[in-house]
């Protein structure tokens, strides 16, 4: 069982420190459990956003994250498109990075200081076909990330959405990684596919752990008096407050369809986005593009207005939502 050194501190408590008051026996819990993984708070950094540097994941852990999750990486060394790869639009961002990769083969003295982050780091991994994931997989192990998020549901790489969208190949990927792993495994699907209850469903049986959705909505969108397209990829990803309806009911569709824990991702910038996530039936919540809208500290603002609306709605433990 992981243990996460960080401990958040809440307004609520500080301000009553500084008043020397004595902490209340019921204070607000934020602390929860996933993969039988402890947290100290339900808000996890989402892939893609802050790369796979560990300076740059230690500062998110500083400014309050309850967990991190690294790029995707690779099976070898790709650049990713041209620029522009993220443009800001209305309520959200445009991206279509392309998935670039040093490589897992050399990544290692990244890999070495995955020790130093001291909540539970998610590595999230991708490949063109089954013997990436696998090699990836057994790969990374020996560095004990706290689950291997699988990204099968990249809209930006010509083959990224090949397994996320098949239920048969995500079958067979999902039971061959599951065979090769001592590590908790965590499939990221794309609500650019037919049914993600059916994926989903697929998932748990193969064997998965837990369920991420979702990656990015897939977009065609050109210039307005241009007419060309926004991103040299031609097309990408939308992102950011735009999507989170989508996003609440992709993963209210995935809570009815199966029992395994899900970390719920799309459009969540405030406290009140991360209790509807959670209502929706999330058991963590993450962040990406709410990084670049609210800043680094998105994760401590968050916390403090969940532990606010609990106070209001008389909620202890952010297991009862
Ligand atoms: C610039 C950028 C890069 C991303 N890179 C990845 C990635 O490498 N792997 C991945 O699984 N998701 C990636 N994503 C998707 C996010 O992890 C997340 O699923 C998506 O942005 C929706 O969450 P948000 O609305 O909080 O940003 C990326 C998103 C953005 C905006």
């Amino acid at each position: 069982m992981l243990k996460s050194s960080f401990s958040y501190k809440s307004e609520v408590d500080s301000k009553m420190e500084n008043e020397g008051s004595r902490k209340p026996t019921s204070r607000f819990s934020l602390d929860t459990n996933f993969c039988e993984i402890e947290l100290q708070n339900p808000l996890v950094l989402a892939s893609g956003v802050l790369g796979v540097s560990v300076d740059l994941l230690k500062r998110v852990v500083a400014n309050g994250a309850g967990a991190v999750t690294t790029k995707s990486i690779g099976p070898v060394e790709r650049e990713g498109h041209n620029n522009p790869t993220v443009v800001e639009i209305e309520n959200g961002l445009y991206n279509a990075v392309g998935l670039p990769t040093p490589g897992y083969l050399n990544m290692d003295e990244e890999f070495k200081r995955w020790s130093e982050i001291k909540v539970p780091l998610i590595a999230s991994i991708y490949g063109s076909s089954i013997e990436d994931y696998v090699e990836i997989t057994e790969y990374i192990q020996k560095y004990k990330p706290a689950i291997i998020e699988l990204n099968i549901s990249c809209p930006n790489k010509e083959d990224g959405m090949v397994f996320g969208t098949s239920p048969n190949l995500t079958k067979e990927l999902i039971t061959a990684v599951k065979a090769s792993s001592s590590i908790p495994i965590m499939p990221k699907l794309t609500p650019n596919c037919d049914n993600i209850a059916e994926i989903a469903i697929v998932c748990e049986g193969a064997g998965a752990d837990a369920i991420c959705a979702i990656n990015t909505v897939q977009k065609e969108i050109l210039h307005p008096k241009l007419k060309v397209p926004l991103l040299a990829y031609g097309k990408g990803g939308i992102s950011g407050p735009i999507i989170k309806k989508i996003a609440l009911e992709k993963v209210k569709e995935i809570r009815d369809a199966v029992e395994i824990p899900i970390l719920g991702i799309g459009g969540i910038t405030h406290g009140k986005d991360a209790v509807e996530m959670l209502k929706a039936g999330a058991n963590l919540i993450g962040i990406g593009s709410g990084v670049y809208f609210r800043g680094m500290d998105v994760f401590k603002k968050v916390c403090n207005e969940i532990e606010q609306i609990m106070k209001k709605e008389g909620i202890k433990s952010i297991n009862e939502i």
